[in-house]
């Protein structure tokens, strides 16, 4: 229950008396934000040149292997808790079975244990879906034309069992299967992961603001179709609150709302309603539209923390940013 504010009529209230110096505006602020609240997704490349900046995300790199290592120190000095690993695998090696999603050797399984190696008191998160893997780009299983869920939350098992093994903290399901969470949970508790936490990424909607991470992570091309039958309708609020209530009673630790920005009404939604660990997604197509803007000289940089204090506003214990390194060093 929020309580009613209670302001005097003019001039008894003026507002802009504890506006008036940095000391009073500090006095008074209601949000915080620090590198503690900050995950940071990296990219991570298994093909030779593959490295190197994202056209359509500027001032994102993909990382090599080296490179991860690099950027887990970078973590470490910065404040941030962690770090979220996507593959770019390569494109030979995609097939429509996705065998390489629960290869111990993938490069996102090589990345969480170089990462472990360098920085070990750093979290690592993963992705569960089985689209870097998938020759036809979708995060499940394909069958003449229909995304396959019981078969793909089964192959979803073996991947997250991998990745537990390799060290990861959190585990990552974005692929907006049913059941999924609760399988998980089984196969990490039977598999003696039992301390492996999992952030579901609960709301996750059927946007077009992922372009840029297609790119990135190479599925661009590949996609076949869209991925409407299983994300979800960004006109549904509802249905993301069924989604994410389905995924907290199956026993995610934290939720997510993505993308983010467009969605601030459902973070809110999401805590107060269910009182959990919730996070948003401040995806690819958020990212290159602040940085589009500031590298044209349409908006100053500022507008970074403004749109990361905004998540924390709206209820956000923390924020996935391609920002989060910028963002950590400028606020330390
Ligand atoms: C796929 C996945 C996507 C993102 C994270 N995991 C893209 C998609 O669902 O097509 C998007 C992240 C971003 O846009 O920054 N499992």
């Amino acid at each position: 229950m929020s309580p009613t504010p209670i302001t005097a009529p003019f001039p008894a209230a003026r507002l802009r008396r504890l506006r008036r110096t940095p000391a009073l505006r500090a006095m008074v602020t209601e949000t915080t934000l620090t590198p503690a609240n900050l995950i940071w997704p990296i990219f991570v490349t298994e093909i030779a040149g593959g490295e190197g900046e994202i056209p359509s995300m500027p001032g994102v790199e993909r990382l090599t292997l080296d490179g991860a290592k690099r950027a887990a120190e970078t973590a470490m000095r910065l404040g941030i808790p962690a770090i979220c690993i996507f593959p770019h695998s390569d494109p030979d090696l995609k097939t429509e079975s996705c065998e390489r999603a629960w290869d111990p050797e993938n490069i996102g399984n090589r990345a969480i244990r170089a990462i472990k190696q360098v920085a070990p008191e750093l979290a690592v998160m993963t992705d569960i879906a089985l689209d870097p893997y998938n020759a036809n780009g979708h995060d499940g299983l394909v069958r003449d034309g229909v995304i396959l869920n019981d078969e793909t939350v089964e192959a979803l098992g073996r991947m997250a069992l991998v990745q537990a093994e390799a060290g990861a903290d959190i585990l990552g399901p974005s692929d907006m299967m049913d059941g999924r969470i609760g399988a998980l949970r089984g196969r990490l508790e039977e598999s003696g992961h039992k301390d492996v936490a999992i952030l579901s990424y609960a709301a996750k909607f059927a946007s077009g603001f992922y372009g840029p991470f297609r790119d990135a992570v190479g599925a661009s091309g590949r996609l076949v179709g869209d991925k409407k039958t299983y994300q979800v309708n960004p006109a549904n609020r509802e249905e993301a609150m069924r989604c994410v209530a389905r995924d907290l009673s199956e026993g995610a630790d934290m939720v997510m709302v993505k993308p983010g920005m467009p969605y601030l009404d459902i973070c809110r939604m999401v805590k107060d309603q269910f009182a959990a660990p919730t996070f948003a997604y401040q995806v690819s197509g958020e990212y290159a539209m602040i940085e589009g803007a500031i590298r044209n000289g349409w908006l100053a940089r500022e507008v970074v923390v403004e749109s990361l204090l905004a998540f924390r506003r709206a209820g956000c214990d923390g924020i996935l940013t391609y920002y989060a390194p910028q963002v950590a060093e400028r606020l330390a």
